[in-house]
Order: structure tokens, then C-alpha cells, then sequence
């Protein structure tokens, strides 16, 4: 493969296309700096996931798009359309879903601190399910559940005690983490049944979420095994039933050349196998399964087309390519040090032969994009590609400086349609009084 993204290929005139479109017309087109997205990359994505879904569990599941890797109503849409569920965490993530017309009954409401305003909207708008993160969240949706004369419908978010780090995981017995109750203190237990007799409160199942960016089956594994056997523990004590089992997000996806990821119907083969085994074996009711991908729904369906503005060697030292955006709309490197790869727009496949570091414009030495890239020449003017940026971008993006974020453009059918208008200066001051 010549690229990071399956979407991308050469054209005609040289360029860098993207779904069989020359990003340098978009960019024309849209200007720069500019988010470019892969319409049906993302479908294809989903229905990887949808159809492991009905092949390997009888269709007896749901796959829930993590939304916070990408929200906007554009993309809630074409959720809808391709059968999703998704995963909402803030009412801000709920209503820009409810205002693209989503289907309420496929919401999975989470966060670690629902705020009581949060709490209402789920409920007056019939989100299909609001997981539960702490003891005084219960307690405060079993109040606004009672005052609306309703039962909310609820899964409890759990520590399973593994601890997945990209190529590796451990089991650390992990409860120092702000989400969800333990299993190993009983605090998870605890909870549940103390749920169960509350009257406004359904708990229909339990849910974990073991970390992002994981390339490896065993971790999944054993977090449903874990869970599993939690559902039996719960049946075998105390008669409580859990039909619903909901194992998060995190699948891997390729940033870089020495990324390996595996196919992601793998996972959901993977963990049906286990949970039907435990079923059997524990004599529990086969769970309704619900997987949670955000980041490799999207983030090789996008790229960010930026535009040089100049070239900066520092002999000896470095050579810096200063581009019209930065952490404003990429904050991963600064965050975390996240690798990326970029292109030459033009003539993406000639010889790379600088290495250079690509800067942002804002006033932070922080401010890159990605640090040692290796390219071919460039000199202002040229477009350069970040590539794989589809996922926590637009949605982490800021105002820092007060640039006008990105616009989200998308690629579908060889058309283009905007998902995100640019902001403007003035949608930059419209708040201000
Ligand atoms: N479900 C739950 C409960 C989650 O907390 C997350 C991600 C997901 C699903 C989706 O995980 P994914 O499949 O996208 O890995 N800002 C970070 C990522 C934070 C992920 C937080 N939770 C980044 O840019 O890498």
C-alpha cells in the first residue's frame, strides 16, 4: 500500500486524490486549511462492523459509532442510515444527534459526570440507554426518572481490571481511573443490587471500555470473559439478569507505516466465541453485545490539506515547514505526541528526501503537526496532506488564537459536499457581549 488510507491514490495529473478526487481541486475549491473526509470509506467501515455483527452473533448486537471521535449532524446521518447505534458523551454530542434527526431508542448515553440538565434531556428525549458511571448519578437519574413517572433504561460502566495499551496490556486490577465502579473491591456488585430495588431504574446491562488504539484480540477476550462471568456471578447470587453486554471501543487503526492493525471483524468474532462459550458454561442467557468504534470508523477515511508557508532551515538543526493550521485543529501531537504521516500533495509518491519537522501557525513552540516527517521537497505554496486525521481532530479542535476552525468537507460518489461550513471571524465574535 502506498499510503496510510486505503481511499487515497494518484491521479491523472499527479495530485494526491482522495475517493477519486484531486485534493488540490478541493482545496482550491474549499480552501485551506481544510478537513477532507471519505464518505464511503466511512460506510464501509460501519458495515465491516454490521456485518461481522449478524455473521458472527446471529445479528444479535449492535455496533455503536463513539462519536466523540468525529460529531457533527452529518455524520450522525450517515450513522442512521448505515443501521448504527452510537454513543453520545455530553448533551451537547446528544442534541447535535437529535437535531440530525437520530433515532433516540439507538443512543447510548455515557459520561463519568452527567450534569442534571444532561440527565433530562436523555430522558425527555427517550434515549435508548443511559450508562451509569457512579452511585450519586444513580441516584439522581432514579429521581428525574421518578419525576417523570419513567423507568430509566440502564448499563453500569465497569473497571474490569485490564489495562490496554497500544501492542500490550496488563491486568493491574486498574481502579484508579475516574470511570465506572470496580469489580474487584465488589463496589460493582454493590451497586447493581442496590439498583435493582430502586424504582425507577431498569438495569438491563453492564459495559467497559479498556482503552484506545488496542491491536491485539486478547485483551477483548479477556475483558468478556471477565464481564461474563460477572453476569453469571450476579445471576448465581443474587437473580439478578443482565441482557445486555457492551465492551467499548479502541480497535487500532494505521497513523503510521509501523501501525498493525487487524481487520475489525476480527473482534467481534472474537468476543462472540467467548461470550458464547461462558454462556454455555455458566448457563447465562446469551447477552445482547454492543461494540463501541469511534476512531477506526473514521480516522482513515480523513486527511487535513494544509498550505506551506514557508520553509525554515536551521543548518544542522532542522528544517521547519510552517502550514496555515496547527494544534487548533490537530491537537494530538501536543497532547500526546501523536505520530502522523504527510504527503506532498503534488506528486505525493516522488522521492522523500527531506526530513522536516511541520509547524502550526500558533504562538506555541508546541505547535506541531508532525515532527521529522519524511518528504519530498517542498517550497511555500505546495499543499501537504496529514494523512489519517479523521478521528479526534475536528472534534478536539479549538479556537487557540482565535482561528476560525476547519471546514469538514466530504468525498462521496466523485462529489463533494460540506459536512462543516469554515468558521468565519464573525461566528468568532458571535458570543461575545
Ligand atoms: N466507548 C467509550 C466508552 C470510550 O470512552 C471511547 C473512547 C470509545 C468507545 C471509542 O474508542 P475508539 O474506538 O475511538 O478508540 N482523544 C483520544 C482518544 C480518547 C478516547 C476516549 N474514549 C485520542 O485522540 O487518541
Amino acid at each position: 500500500m502506498d499510503f496510510v488510507m486505503n481511499c487515497l491514490s494518484v491521479g491523472e495529473s499527479g495530485n494526491l486524490n482522495i475517493g477519486g478526487i484531486d485534493v488540490s481541486e478541493i482545496a482550491k475549491e474549499y480552501g485551506t486549511p481544510a478537513y477532507i473526509m471519505d464518505e464511503d470509506e466511512i460506510r464501509k467501515n460501519c458495515r465491516v462492523y454490521t456485518g461481522a455483527m449478524r455473521e458472527y452473533y446471529d445479528g444479535k448486537g449492535i455496533v455503536l459509532y463513539a462519536s466523540k471521535a468525529l460529531s457533527c449532524k452529518y455524520i450522525y446521518r450517515v450513522m442512521k442510515e448505515e443501521g448504527m447505534g452510537i454513543d453520545v458523551v455530553s448533551g451537547g454530542e446528544l442534541y447535535t444527534a437529535l437535531k440530525a434527526g437520530f433515532p433516540p431508542e439507538r443512543i447510548y448515553f455515557h459520561g463519568n459526570n452527567k450534569t442534571d440538565d444532561e440527565i433530562e434531556l436523555a430522558l425527555d428525549n427517550n434515549v435508548g440507554r443511559i450508562v451509569v458511571d457512579n452511585v450519586f448519578e444513580l441516584e439522581r437519574l432514579n429521581k428525574c426518572a421518578g419525576q417523570r413517572g419513567m423507568t430509566a433504561q440502564i448499563l453500569f460502566r465497569i473497571k474490569p481490571g485490564i489495562d490496554a495499551h497500544t501492542h500490550s496490556f496488563v491486568q493491574t486490577g486498574q481502579i484508579d481511573s475516574k470511570f465506572g465502579v470496580a469489580l474487584e473491591t465488589g463496589e460493582a456488585e454493590e451497586i447493581i443490587v442496590k439498583a435493582d430495588s430502586m424504582p425507577n431504574i431498569n438495569v438491563v446491562g453492564v459495559h467497559c471500555h479498556i482503552g484506545s488504539q488496542i491491536f491485539e484480540l486478547a485483551p477483548f477476550e479477556l475483558a468478556a470473559e471477565k464481564m461474563m462471568n460477572f453476569i453469571g456471578d450476579l445471576k448465581d447470587k443474587h437473580g439478578i439478569v443482565i441482557r445486555e453486554l457492551n465492551l467499548g471501543g479502541g480497535y487500532g487503526i494505521k497513523y503510521t507505516e509501523s501501525d498493525t492493525p487487524i481487520d475489525y471483524d476480527k473482534y467481534i468474532q472474537a468476543v462472540s466465541e467467548v461470550v458464547r462459550g461462558i454462556s454455555e458454561k455458566r448457563n447465562v442467557e446469551l447477552p445482547f453485545i454492543v461494540m463501541e468504534p469511534g476512531r477506526s470508523i473514521v480516522a482513515e477515511a480523513g486527511l487535513t490539506v494544509y498550505t506551506v508557508g514557508g520553509v525554515k532551515e536551521i543548518p544542522g538543526i532542522r528544517t521547519y515547514i510552517s502550514v496555515d493550521g496547527g494544534m487548533g485543529d490537530n491537537p494530538r501531537y501536543i497532547l500526546y505526541q501523536s505520530e502522523y504521516e504527510a504527503v506532498r500533495v503534488r506528486n505525493p509518491l516522488d522521492e522523500k528526501k527531506i526530513t522536516a519537522t511541520i509547524a502550526g501557525k500558533c504562538c506555541e513552540s508546541g505547535d506541531i503537526l508532525v515532527e521529522s516527517a519524511k518528504l519530498s521537497e517542498i517550497k511555500p505554496g505546495d499543499l501537504i496532506a496529514v494523512l489519517a486525521t479523521g478521528a479526534y481532530n475536528y472534534s478536539m479542535a479549538s479556537n487557540y488564537n482565535r482561528i476560525p476552525r476547519l471546514p469538514v468537507v466530504m468525498v462521496s460518489g466523485g462529489e463533494t459536499k460540506l459536512a462543516v461550513r469554515r468558521e468565519t471571524y464573525e461566528d468568532l465574535v458571535a458570543l461575545d457581549l
